[in-house]
């Protein structure tokens, strides 16, 4: 299966989950409002590129596109999968969420990386919070075959 990521926030955790998607043949639309996020996830993709076919005795699909987003809203329009990965602030989370789903498609699920916060807490005052869950990778992202999910009551309600 293939589709298209948005990945908001592209640091240690959003660059991996970039190249990992990538490399999967993905397409992934990064924002990031850090200058120097697009160079740092290149570097971490140069590094994916080179460790994370190695895992795999079969070839890999051809990768997919990357694209630098200037908004959130750019980002998730298409998206079939939204990663939040931001810094671990409640108040930043929020309203990152607010503004993801004030734009993702109506299908579209996003999952958080978060190392410390409960769906529960994540999904206050989300528009969808049906649609909201943690989805906690393990660094390195591209290598770790390795995601905690972890869903609330309300996850899952609504068709997802
Ligand atoms: N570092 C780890 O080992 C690790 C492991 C698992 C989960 N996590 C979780 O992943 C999340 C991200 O952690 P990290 O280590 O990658 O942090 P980081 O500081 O390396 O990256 C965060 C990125 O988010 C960007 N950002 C800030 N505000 C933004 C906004 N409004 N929109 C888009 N991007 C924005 C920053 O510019 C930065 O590049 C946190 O919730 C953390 O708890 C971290």
């Amino acid at each position: 299966m293939t589709g298209t990521a948005a990945i908001i926030g592209g640091g240690v955790i959003g660059g991996g989950w970039a190249a990992r998607f990538l490399l999967n043949g993905w397409d992934v639309n990064l924002v990031d409002p850090d200058p120097e996020a697009m160079r740092k996830v290149a570097d971490v993709l140069a590094n994916a590129r080179r460790a994370y076919p190695r895992l795999h005795e079969e070839a890999l699909p051809q990768e997919g596109r990357l694209t630098h987003c200037a908004s959130i809203a750019e980002a998730v329009a298409a998206a079939d999968w939204v990663q939040e990965s931001v810094p671990e602030q409640i108040e930043l989370k929020h309203r990152v969420i607010g503004e993801v789903q004030a734009h993702m498609p109506a299908g579209a699920i996003l999952g958080s990386s978060t190392s410390g916060f409960t769906p529960t807490a994540l999904q206050q005052g989300a528009p969808r919070p049906e649609a909201v869950l943690v989805a906690h990778p393990f660094n390195p992202v591209y290598l770790l075959p390795l995601v905690e999910v972890v869903a609330s009551e309300k996850t899952g309600h609504g068709g997802h």
